[in-house]
């Protein structure tokens, strides 16, 4: 009941800003990554799926198309962010075209997903990402080293129900996408980890990892 309460409290847009802040260490790990490894350039286009209000739009200079499921975080940001496309839609059901982005993006949003929404989510992405491109996923993840129980702790108490360690993550993913690369930054307070997904055919595989 409180738990429920406290979701409904952080769904409006101001107070899920406030929450961002507060994670500020979690929230540099996901921008380092984000531009270590994500590529982008003025004429590239990036879809970015479970947006939020936005907060990523100002660190990819590309073609910005986000998407939440939230119609009230997509209100906001297209308040916060004039220069980009913003739209309410459900993440594993994406209305776009095969082939409509270079890249195809996701930030701390995995860990609100179920297993199967989240193959969902993959299979999405790289259906509407043009070949060459990728589905990059950064989400904080249970602590690696499982003797740091205040983290553990601590992401367990989000409101994300699937918070997952790094070899879960990479399995239910593995069944949409191949994992070409990862990476894990450790922090105080979350553990983050990033997978580059792409297509299993464009990667040779026969089917899940
Ligand atoms: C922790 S927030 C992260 C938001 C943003 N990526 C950021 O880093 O600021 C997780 C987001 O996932 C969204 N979300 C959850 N399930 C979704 C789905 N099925 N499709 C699209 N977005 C979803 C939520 O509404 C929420 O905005």
């Amino acid at each position: 009941m409180l738990r429920k309460a406290l979701e409904r409290v952080l769904e409006f847009p101001a107070i899920y800003n406030l929450n961002q802040m507060i994670g500020q260490p979690t929230v540099r790990r996901y921008v380092q990554l984000v531009s270590e490894e994500i590529p982008v350039g003025a004429e590239m286009s990036v879809v970015d799926i479970g947006c939020g209000t936005g907060a990523s739009r100002a660190v990819i200079n590309a073609r910005y198309h986000g998407i939440d499921i939230n119609p009230s975080y997509i209100e906001a940001a297209r308040r916060n962010h004039a220069d980009a496309d913003f739209t309410a839609m459900d993440g594993t059901k994406l209305i776009f075209a095969d082939d409509s982005f270079d890249q195809a993006m996701s930030i701390a949003t995995t860990h609100h997903l179920d297993d199967s929404q989240l193959q969902a989510m993959t299979a999405e992405a790289l259906r509407v990402v043009r070949p060459g491109g990728a589905f990059h996923i950064i989400d904080a993840i249970l602590p690696m080293n499982p003797r740091e129980l205040f983290k553990e702790r601590f992401f367990r108490m989000d409101r994300g129900r699937f918070p997952r360690r790094l070899d879960e993550l990479q399995r239910v993913v593995s069944y949409s996408g191949h994992v070409a690369r990862q990476r894990v930054l450790n922090g105080p307070l979350h553990d983050v980890a990033y997978l580059r997904l792409v297509p299993l055919a464009a990667a040779g595989a026969k089917g899940a990892v």
